[in-house]
C-alpha cells in the first residue's frame, strides 16, 4: 500500500464535527483502494489564538508543507475579530503553497431539492475555476486618516499576467476534457477596464490553443441571474478570486445547499500540499448540535482522491453519496451529521 501523509485541521464550529464524518468514509474507503493514510491532526483556529495569540506559527507551516494534502473543515468564529483566522490562516495556506486553483464543482445530485423548481441534474452541472492567490484578497491597499471624515479605506485588485494566465490555461483543458467543451469567463470589464481586459487577452489567447472549446463572457452581474434562471450555460466557468467565492455560494444554493458544496484549494504542480474543504464556513449558528451536513467535506475528501490519483475511491465516495442523498429525499427525514456520515461510509464500504 501506497502511505500518504495528511495533514487534518478540523477548525472552528461545525469544522471538527464535518471533518470527523470526512476522516471516517476516507477510513472506509482508502484500504479498499490500496491507499493508507498516515493522518496528523493540527490544532489551528479560536482555541489556539485565545490561549497564545497564534494563528499559523512558521514551524507548524513547515510541518504542513512536509504532507501530501491538507484536509480542512472551517475557519472562524464570531469571539475572534474578522479576518484574523481568516487571512492568518485560510488566505496564508491558500498563497503560502500556491494554491492557484479554487476547484469548486457545482452538481444537482438526483432526488435533490433545488429552489429552481423545474431543472434535471443534467441542466446544473459545472465547474467553478476560482483564482485562488490574487484579486482583492491579495491584502494590497490600507488606510488613511483613520478615524476622520476623510478615511479612506483601499483594497487593491491584483491580477498579475502570470496568475491569470496559469489560472485560465487550467480552466482550459479542463474544458477540453469535460464533454460541453464550454468555458465561461466570468468578470466585470465594463467598469474594471483594466484587471478585465487583461483576462480578456489572455482568455483570447489560451483559448486560440483549444479551438474545440466554446467560450463565452458574462459579466458578473448578469451570471448571477444565468445561474438562477438558466444553469445550463455554464459548463467551466473561470474567474477572480471575488466573483468566484460569491457566485459558489450560489451554486451551491440552486444545487441544493451550502451542505453539499464541495472545494479543492489546488497547487496543479504539486510543488505544496494541496488543501481540501468544503465551501461552506464554520457556521457558529449551527455549531456543536450535530445538525451540518458533512457531504460537503465528504466530497470534498473524494476531490483529495482524485487529486492523489485515487479516481476510483473517488467515483465511490461520489456514488454512496448519491445514493444517500436519494434515500433523503425519498424518506424525507432530518439525519444527524453523523447519522450521514455513518450511512455514506456503510454505502461505500458496500460497493465493494
Ligand atoms: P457559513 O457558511 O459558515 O454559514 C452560512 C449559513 O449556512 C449558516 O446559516 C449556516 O448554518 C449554514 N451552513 C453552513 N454550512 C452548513 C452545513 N454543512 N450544513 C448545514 N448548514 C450549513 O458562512 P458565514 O455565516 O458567512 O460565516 C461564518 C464563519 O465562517 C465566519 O467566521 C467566516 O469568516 C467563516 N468562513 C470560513 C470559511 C472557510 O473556512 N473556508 C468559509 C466561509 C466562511
Ligand atoms: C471560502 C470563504 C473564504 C473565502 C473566507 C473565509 C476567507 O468564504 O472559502 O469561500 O472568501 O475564500
Ligand atoms: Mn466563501
Amino acid at each position: 500500500a501506497r502511505t500518504v501523509k495528511l495533514a487534518v485541521i478540523p477548525g472552528d464550529g461545525i469544522g471538527p464535527e464535518v471533518v470527523a464524518e470526512g476522516l471516517k468514509v476516507l477510513a472506509t474507503v482508502a484500504p479498499a483502494h490500496d491507499l493508507a493514510l498516515d493522518t496528523t491532526e493540527y490544532e489551528l483556529g479560536a482555541k489556539r489564538w485565545h490561549a497564545t495569540g497564534e494563528t499559523l506559527p512558521d514551524t507548524v507551516a513547515a510541518e504542513l508543507r512536509e504532507h501530501e494534502a491538507i484536509f480542512l473543515g472551517a475557519v472562524g468564529d464570531p469571539t475572534v475579530p474578522s479576518g484574523v483566522l481568516e487571512r492568518g490562516l485560510l488566505l496564508r495556506l491558500r498563497f503560502d503553497f500556491s494554491h492557484y486553483v479554487n476547484l469548486r464543482p457545482v452538481r444537482l445530485y438526483p432526488g435533490v431539492h433545488t429552489p429552481l423548481g423545474d431543472v434535471t441534474p443534467e441542466d446544473i452541472d459545472m465547474l467553478v475555476v476560482r483564482e485562488g492567490t490574487e484579486g482583492p484578497y491579495a491584502g494590497m491597499g490600507g488606510v488613511l486618516r483613520k478615524g476622520t471624515p476623510g478615511e479612506i479605506a483601499t483594497q487593491d485588485s491584483v491580477n498579475t499576467r502570470f496568475g491569470v494566465e496559469r489560472v485560465v490555461r487550467y480552466a482550459f483543458a479542463k474544458a477540453a476534457e469535460r464533454p460541453r467543451h464550454r468555458l465561461t469567463l466570468v468578470h466585470k470589464d465594463n467598469v474594471l477596464t483594466f484587471a478585465g481586459e487583461l483576462w480578456q487577452r489572455v482568455v483570447r489567447e489560451v483559448g486560440a490553443e483549444y479551438p474545440q472549446v466554446a467560450v463565452d463572457y458574462l459579466h458578473v452581474d448578469a451570471a448571477t441571474m444565468f445561474f438562477v434562471t438558466q444553469p445550463r450555460r455554464f459548463d467551466v466557468v473561470v474567474t477572480d478570486n471575488l466573483f468566484g467565492d460569491i457566485i459558489t455560494d450560489l451554486g451551491a444554493a440552486v444545487a441544493g445547499g451550502i451542505g453539499l458544496a464541495a472545494s479543492g484549494n489546488i497547487n496543479p504542480e504539486r510543488d505544496f500540499p494541496s488543501m481540501f474543504e468544503p465551501v461552506h464556513g464554520s457556521a457558529p449558528d449551527i455549531a456543536g448540535q450535530g445538525k451540518a451536513d458533512p457531504t460537503a467535506t465528504i466530497l470534498s475528501a473524494g476531490l483529495m482522491l482524485d487529486h492523489l490519483g485515487y479516481a476510483d475511491a473517488a467515483r465511490r465516495i461520489e456514488r454512496a453519496v448519491g445514493e444517500d442523498l436519494q434515500a433523503r429525499a425519498k424518506d424525507g427525514l432530518v439525519r444527524s451529521t453523523s447519522e450521514i456520515g455513518d450511512d455514506i461510509a456503510r454505502r461505500v464500504a458496500e460497493q465493494g
